[in-house]
C-alpha cells in the first residue's frame, strides 16, 4: 500500500492572541489540522469565531503585536522557524489568498494584466512580453472573456464577478500549492456566486492545487469541500470528511448549524436558530465555549474545556459526544 501523501499543510495547537484595551483576545486557540495534496478543505465558522486570524497566522499577515503560537508546516517545512517577513515571501510564493474585497485587492491605478504579470516578473524573473502572454493565459483560464483586451484594462472597468476571476488569475500565477479563499464570494450576488465556486472546482480539478476555503455557509462547504473544520468562540469543534460531518454531526453546535440550513428538499421542515450569541473572544465562559446555549450541556461541560476525540469517524470536542441529538 502507497504511504500516504505528505499533507501540503499541517497545523498543530495553533494559537493566536491579539492584545487589546480589554485584555488579550484569544482569537484562535488549540487548532490543528492537516491539508492533503489536491484536497479542499473548509473551515467554517461564525462571524469572530478567528477564521481569518488562523489565515492571516498562516500566510505571515497578522499585526506585530499577535502572538502566534503552535505549529505551522508547509509542505514539511516548518514556518514557525522563519521571521514574519521569511514567512511572508515563502507563502507568497507558495501560499495564493484570494480575500473577500477583490477592489481593495486589486491596484487601482495599474492594468489587471501588468498586476498579473508583475508576479511572474518579481518572483520568477519572467520578461515583460512573455509575462504579459502568460497573464492573458490566466485570464482566459479563469472565464475572463476576451482575455487579450481586458488585460489593458483597469480593475474599476471590470464587474465584480470578474475582478474575482482577476484576483483568481493573479493568485495562480506562481502556481501555488494552495490557495486560501477567505470568504471569495461575500460580496457577490448568487449567479455570481455560483460560478466563482464552479471557477474554484474547475480549478482545482485541472491544476491538482490544494483549496483551504474559510466561509460562513454551509452551502458552500457542501458544494465545494472534501473535508471540514468546524470553528466556535476560536476553537476547534468538529472535523471531518463533509459527507460524515453532515451525516453525522457529532458536536452538538455543528447540529445547531446543519438545522439552521434552509433545505429545498424539506421545505416543511422547521428552522432551528441557535438561541443566544456567541461568547467574545476576551470573555469566554468557563468550560466548554459552547455549554451556554448548548441544548444537551451537563454541570461538567462549564468545568472542562473539551479536547478533540474521535466520535464514529469525525473528531469533535464534547464531553457529551456521541450524544443522540
Ligand atoms: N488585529 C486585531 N486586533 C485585535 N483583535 C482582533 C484583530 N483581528 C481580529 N481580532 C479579533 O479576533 C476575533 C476573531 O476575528 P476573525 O477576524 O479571525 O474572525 P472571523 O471568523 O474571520 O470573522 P468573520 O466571519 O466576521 O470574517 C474577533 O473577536 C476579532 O475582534
Ligand atoms: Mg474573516
Amino acid at each position: 500500500m502507497d504511504a500516504p501523501a505528505r499533507p501540503v499543510l499541517s497545523v498543530r495547537d495553533l494559537n493566536v492572541t491579539f492584545g487589546s484595551r480589554f485584555g488579550p483576545v484569544r482569537a484562535v486557540r488549540d487548532v490543528g489540522f492537516d491539508i492533503a495534496p489536491g484536497e479542499v478543505f473548509a473551515i467554517i465558522g461564525e462571524s469572530g469565531s478567528g477564521k481569518s486570524s488562523l489565515a492571516m497566522a498562516l500566510m505571515g499577515l497578522l499585526p506585530r503585536s499577535a502572538k502566534i503560537a503552535g505549529t505551522m508546516q508547509l509542505a514539511g517545512m516548518d514556518l514557525m522557524s522563519l521571521s514574519a517577513a521569511q514567512r511572508r515571501r515563502i507563502c507568497g510564493e507558495r501560499v495564493a489568498l484570494i480575500s473577500q474585497d477583490a477592489l481593495a485587492s486589486l491596484n487601482p491605478c495599474t492594468t489587471v494584466g501588468y498586476q498579473i504579470a508583475e508576479m511572474l516578473m518579481v518572483h520568477r524573473g519572467v520578461g515583460r512580453r512573455a509575462a504579459m502572454e502568460e497573464a492573458v493565459r490566466l485570464l482566459a483560464l479563469t472565464g475572463v472573456p476576451l482575455p487579450h483586451e481586458r488585460v489593458n484594462h483597469y480593475p474599476h472597468q471590470f464587474s465584480g464577478g470578474m475582478r474575482q476571476r482577476a484576483l483568481i488569475a493573479m493568485s495562480l500565477a506562481l502556481q501555488p500549492d494552495l490557495v486560501i479563499a477567505d470568504e471569495p464570494t461575500t460580496a457577490l450576488d448568487a449567479t455570481i456566486k455560483a460560478q466563482i465556486l464552479q471557477l474554484l472546482i474547475r480549478l482545482r480539478a485541472e491544476l491538482g492545487m490544494s483549496v483551504l476555503i474559510i466561509t460562513h455557509d454551509m452551502g458552500v462547504v457542501a458544494r465545494m469541500a472534501d473535508r471540514m473544520l468546524v470553528m466556535y468562540a476560536g476553537q476547534e469543534v468538529e472535523t471531518g470528511t463533509v459527507e460524515d460531518v453532515f451525516a453525522h454531526p457529532a458536536h452538538p453546535y455543528t447540529t445547531a448549524l446543519l438545522e439552521a440550513v434552509p433545505r429545498l428538499d424539506a421545505v416543511d421542515r422547521k428552522l432551528h436558530a441557535i438561541p443566544g450569541a456567541p461568547p467574545s473572544p476576551s470573555a469566554l465562559p468557563p468550560g466548554c465555549p459552547f455549554h451556554p446555549r448548548c441544548p444537551i450541556a451537563i454541570p461538567r461541560c462549564a468545568a472542562e474545556v473539551p479536547r478533540p476525540v474521535p466520535v464514529g469517524a469525525s473528531l469533535a470536542a464534547c464531553l457529551r459526544a456521541p450524544h443522540d441529538g
